[in-house]
């Protein structure tokens, strides 16, 4: 019988870890929220962040802004957060209006401040392995198979995906936890077949239900970052998650695999942002 990885209980765990921290050593932190737009998705991730960081028991300030804010005026307030001593973190929700350069604004952000782990000091950190902010999504992912009693060490680690928030730190991290790691993208050649070599498959390429059991080695452990709306107004993931059960030994379900835990590990950050 496969295991299925409980992401919602494990994030659960972790909130709870970090409250009791938070009260013990009287840790004072606010987060500064960013969101220009109205994107539903992002309305969504934005709300849930706040609340996490109330039940935490750290402080959140949100800056909503509007469409029309331009990258000066975005700068401007990064600029300010910055300057703020109260704001130990800055999140700026992605994605931007495509009138604003995103990568412009990561880089203003202090890399002390950034817990989402988007600067490129904090990617630089980790690809050499000193400590730092680690983007949140593959920084629970290891966690979930940590807490699942799932060894990386010595295996077998294939990447579908290679995005500068999800593929690549994934990759680095299973590297930095002694995984032999593979990136796989749009461009290789006998996908099947390499996946079919892997004991952890992590997949985040944003195709609902891609991989079915023909991607998966008998007793894999299968990784899904994926989240999608079918038709019928159900969630998926980019995993076919009915075909590849009978043959995997463990796997995250979508919703309440993956999801939960890039919110745990954001609270995760913000408590260590507020050490500096
Ligand atoms: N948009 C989707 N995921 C994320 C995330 O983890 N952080 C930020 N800032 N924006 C996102």
């Amino acid at each position: 019988m496969a295991k299925i990885i409980d992401g919602k209980l494990i994030s659960a765990q972790i909130k709870d870890e970090l409250k009791e921290k938070v009260a013990k050593e009287h840790i004072k932190a606010t987060l500064a929220v960013i969101q220009v737009g109205n994107d539903p998705a992002s309305c969504v991730y934005v709300g849930n962040k706040k609340k996490a960081c109330e039940y935490i028991g750290i402080g959140s300030r949100s800056y909503e802004l509007p469409e029309e804010t331009t990258e000066e005026e975005l700068l401007d307030l990064v600029d300010r957060l910055n300057a703020d001593d109260e704001i130990k973190g800055i999140l700026v929700q992605l994605p931007l209006p495509k009138t604003i350069d995103e990568k412009k604004v990561i880089n203003r952000i202090s890399p002390d401040k950034d817990v989402d782990g988007f600067h490129p000091q904090s990617v630089g950190r980790l690809c050499i392995g000193e400590d730092g902010f680690v983007s949140c999504t593959p920084a629970g992912i290891i966690e979930l198979l940590k807490r699942s009693g799932i060894p990386i060490e010595g295996r077998e680690c294939t990447v579908i995906g290679r995005s500068n928030i999800v593929g690549k730190p994934m990759a680095l991290l299973l590297l930095a936890n002694n995984g032999t790691v593979t990136v796989c993208h749009s461009r290789t050649k006998d996908l099947k077949e390499i996946c079919k070599r892997a004991d952890i498959l992590v997949v985040a390429v944003g195709k609902p239900k891609m991989i079915t059991s023909e991607y998966i080695k008998e007793g894999a452990v299968v990784i899904d970052v994926g989240i999608h709306r079918t038709e019928s107004g159900k969630l998926c993931g980019d995993v076919d998650y009915e075909d590849v059960l009978p043959h995997v030994s463990a796997i995250t379900p979508v919703p309440g695999g993956v999801g939960p835990m890039t919110i745990a590990m954001l609270m995760v950050n913000c408590v260590k942002a507020a050490g500096f």
